[in-house]
């Protein structure tokens, strides 16, 4: 397996260019199984979960082309298998999104059961509970979802009991070709969701209200082809912001949306560091500073994002005093933390609460990803670590980071990849 070699105490100056999101790449380019006419798709990012959901459309018949840039053709018309294998489902979650557009096209759909993940059980429940509401027939059996709709999918009225990002994203794809309208309550708020709205509106879908918590789909009988293009990935925003505020530098994010962060920025500039926020850069610059402590409690958007916890506890560890991190949307959301007490961090985990006092510096050891946001911390902490920190099973982070070696490098990082020969299986 990859490992990430950092030697600390740069301080990051610089800028970097954001690549597109990879919550909105991945519904977007299963949304495209709504249509039989071709589809481009700009800005789509260069990671390992997009090879994924790629393989996935292609082994369905569906024909993908990579054209420069990152832009992608996908064409459905020729798509015969409705089958998300366990194989590929169990490597990304995310494949439950082909749930809906297999069902509302094809009328029928296998796909395999998730399973859980290392930050949480991750049921998915309440998109099953919503294709049900729909008028799809689903049986469980064998760690597949078996779901066919013989008479196709009819609009209801949908409450989802919790937030879910792609719980919101699969009704909404489902209810885009149902016969009659549908209304999401209690729907996802999430700028992906409403980036997924306006691409299947772009198609042709009648869908109002994405961004708020009550979205009406009015069912089209057919969705036409367009080009699109996905919007910036606010999380790894996020990421290289707090790079430049825990090594104390000065760091331009360029190609971004500001609106897409508003909690997180805030919560920036509650650690000391000033914000140049324009409409499609934002400067952080610490002046040198050492951060401050700050309470992080994770909520559905607009609420502070759970996928930047770890990052910000990984700026917590060095900051000035006390914070308190809570986790509200995952159950198992804290595993960076026991990596980060190996570089000498001082942080007490008490259920979804974690306590963290700022030490003066950590130093360098090996550590290991478990997850792929968890990974980005540890990565983070390296930056600022006395020595060389080495990261283990960096495949997690190549699901969601592009090219974060080479961006960080560029912000005066001294971090390499290690490329572990894959050892024959014999
Ligand atoms: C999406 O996951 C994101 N993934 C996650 O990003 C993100 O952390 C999460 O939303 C929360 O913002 C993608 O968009 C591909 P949820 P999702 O359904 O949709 C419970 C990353 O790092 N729930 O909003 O799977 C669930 O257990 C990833 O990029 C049910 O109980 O998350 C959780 O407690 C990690 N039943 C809560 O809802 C269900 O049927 C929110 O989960 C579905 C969810």
């Amino acid at each position: 397996m990859d490992k990430h070699v950092i030697v600390g105490g740069k301080v990051l100056n610089g800028e970097v260019k954001i690549s597109g999101a990879k919550n909105s790449a991945l519904p977007i380019l299963v949304a495209c199984l709504l249509s039989e006419e071709p589809i481009s798709i700009a800005n789509i990012p260069h990671l390992q979960d997009v090879t994924t959901i790629m393989e996935l459309l292609g082994r369905m018949g569906s024909h993908l082309t990579i054209k420069d840039h990152m832009i992608i053709e996908v064409d459905t018309s020729k798509v015969t298998d409705c089958v998300a294998p366990y194989e590929l489902v169990r490597t990304m979650r995310a494949s439950i999104l082909v749930l809906g557009p297999l069902l509302a096209r094809f009328n029928q759909a296998k796909v395999a059961l998730p399973g859980g993940c290392a930050i949480g059980s991750r049921p998915v429940d309440l998109h099953v509970q919503g294709m049900c509401r729909l008028g799809a027939e689903i049986e469980m059996r064998e760690g597949y979802i078996y779901a066919s709709a013989p008479q196709g999918l009819r609009g209801a009225e949908i409450y989802f009991e919790k937030v879910t990002v792609t719980g919101t994203e699969n009704l909404m794809m489902a209810a885009a070709l149902a016969r009659g309208t549908t209304i999401l309550n209690n729907a996802a708020l999430e700028p992906e969701v409403v980036d997924l709205a306006n691409f299947l509106n772009s198609m042709g879908a009648r869908i109002e209200g994405a961004g708020t918590s009550r979205i009406e789909i009015e069912g089209v009988e057919k969705l036409s082809g367009c080009h699109y293009s996905v919007i910036p990935d606010r999380i790894e925003t996020a990421t290289y912001l707090v790079a430049g505020a825990i090594t104390g530098g000065r760091v331009t994010v360029k190609n971004t949306d500001p609106r897409l962060l508003p909690s997180v920025l805030e919560k920036l500039e509650a650690t000391g560091a000033s914000l140049d926020i324009k409409p499609r850069s934002i400067t952080l610059d610490m002046r040198g500073n050492r951060p401050k402590a700050v309470d992080i409690d994770t909520r559905p958007f607009p609420g502070f994002p759970t996928d930047l916890q770890a990052q910000f506890m990984a700026l917590n560890t060095i900051a000035e005093g006390t914070a308190v991190i809570c986790e509200h949307i995952f159950e198992n959301r804290f595993m960076h933390a026991e990596e980060l007490r190996r570089m000498g961090a001082d942080i007490r985990v008490q259920g979804n609460q974690a306590v963290c006092h700022g030490v003066n510096h950590l130093t360098g050891a090996p550590v290991r990803a478990t997850d792929l946001r968890a990974s980005a911390s540890l990565v983070l902490a390296g930056l600022v670590a006395h020595g060389e920190t080495i990261v283990d099973r960096i495949y997690h982070i190549d699901r969601g980071y592009e090219c974060i070696e080479e961006k960080l490098s560029q912000l005066g990082a001294d971090i390499h990849r290690i490329v572990q020969k894959k050892t024959s299986s014999k």
